[in-house]
């Protein structure tokens, strides 16, 4: 993974198109973020706070042109969201907006206190500090600034854009979730490095303290890699890993594989919020391209059930793998739903989060295969008082329930393949 390095005097680093990618979707996500946003017409006031962990000297260069860093595209994109999200409202929203921004090395960030001067930002203000600090000597403070100034919400964006795999403790992710559950984090994650240098050493040992791997996981980690279950089993292992000991509800990863050196690395979105989640599904569908990932469309998508991811297709995030997304989870979701929903009714809603770290659809993509199969009469839907809809039902709401028939046995059977 490159280490990039910034100096006040000097242009800044050449970007490569892995982190021209990871900037791509941060701003498509931001975008995706500020539209979903269901703010009540009468307030008058939205806070967030923006938190860049690891934010680097702010610009890049790409060819002859400078481009946006995280931090930049931080200020840009929520800038951009004040005047889209006013325009459809007759009461002015007041949004305030605070961001952090910390690095480690100096010369980084005096770059970017140089960039943000130029574009005419206030550093050190009431709204932008820059930190020269390790992130997890400051992360403290700034959780309890987030909470004085949002005592209820705590409504806040961590971008921690490592190098490599071990830079960020992950107990410190729990810990931002225990203290902040409305956070979202965006933590990039090199899984393809962590795979390959695997070693019962000390020196590697001591290198993951951070990821709270024990010396018997990593041994169990390398026996898995060099047999039958490969890379795809180990990174299996991993993302459950990385979900339980962050104690985020949903994660959603997927790979950005630069060329030259095919070692994929993970931008990975934890949440407690299956909202937040289906925005960042739905920002992969935007970059189609940019993100893929082994596996069919279906449950399991990802790989992580797949004994040998490599001999896998790619998913891309396009039309022809939205359909057969489709197409695979109309003949996986009966029996899905039948271990879901035999005993008694599951809502809508229930199901969506039963499925949600587990494929690539969106939950209106879930929503219509639903439909899609009660006009089959694989499976009925009822309103919150038990009674049935009509199969002309063009939407589900979240409080509707998925029964099964009585007179169906077997789940699928009447499905053709
Ligand atoms: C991948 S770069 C960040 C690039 C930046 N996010 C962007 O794309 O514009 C990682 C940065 O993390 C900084 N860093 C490394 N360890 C750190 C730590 N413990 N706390 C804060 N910053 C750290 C490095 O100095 C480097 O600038």
């Amino acid at each position: 993974m490159a280490d990039f390095k910034w100096h006040p005097n000097e242009p800044p680093p050449s970007i490569e198109e892995h982190s021209k990618a990871k900037l791509d979707v941060l701003r498509s996500y931001l975008r995706a973020y500020f539209d979903r946003l269901s703010i009540n017409p009468s307030r008058d006031q939205f806070k967030l706070d923006l938190i860049d962990g690891f934010a680097g000297g702010g610009t890049f260069l790409a060819g002859d042109e400078i481009v946006s860093g995280t931090p930049l595209i931080m200020l840009e994109e929520s800038e951009a969201a004040i005047d889209r999200l006013n325009q459809s409202r007759t009461k002015t929203l007041h949004f305030d907006f605070k961001y952090y921004f910390v690095d480690i090395e100096a010369a980084h960030t005096n770059h970017l206190r140089k960039v943000l001067d130029e574009r005419g930002y206030q550093v050190d203000s009431e709204r932008i500090v820059v930190h020269n600090s390790r992130f997890e000597d400051v992360v403290d403070d700034i959780i309890a600034e987030i909470r004085r100034r949002q005592p209820r919400a705590g409504r806040s964006l961590f971008l921690l854009d490592q190098c490599g795999f071990s830079q960020v403790e992950i107990s410190l992710i729990a810990r931002i979730f225990s203290e902040l559950p409305a956070a979202e984090i965006i933590l990039t994650f090199a899984a393809d490095a962590l795979t390959n240098f695997l070693a019962e050493t000390p020196e590697f040992v001591r290198m993951v303290t951070p990821l709270e791997l024990t010396e018997q996981r990593i041994s169990d980690l390398i026996q898995l890699r060099n047999g039958d279950g490969g890379r795809a089993l180990v990174q299996r292992i991993l993302r459950g890993h990385i979900r339980n000991a962050t104690k985020a509800t949903y994660d959603t990863p997927f790979f950005i594989r630069p060329r030259q050196s095919r070692r994929a690395l993970w931008f990975l979105h934890l949440s407690r919020h299956p909202t937040a989640r289906d925005v960042m599904i739905q920002c992969h569908w935007n970059n189609y391209n940019k993100f893929e990932h082994y596996g069919p469309g279906g449950f399991d998508m990802l790989g992580w059930d797949a004994l040998n991811s490599e001999t896998l297709p790619l998913f891309h995030f396009e039309e022809l793998d939205a359909e057969a997304m489709r197409r695979q989870l109309l003949n996986s979701m009966p029996n899905e739903l039948f271990s879901l929903a035999s005993e008694e009714p599951v809502t809508i809603d229930t199901m969506r989060h039963m499925f949600a770290n587990r494929t690539a659809a969106r939950f209106s993509d879930l929503d219509s295969v639903v439909l899609e199969l009660f006009r089959e009469r694989e499976i009925e839907i009822l309103r919150p008082d038990g009674t049935v809809r009509s199969r002309a039902l063009r939407r589900v709401t979240p409080t509707d329930r998925i029964a099964f028939p009585q007179q169906l046995l077997l789940p699928g059977t009447s499905r053709r393949r």
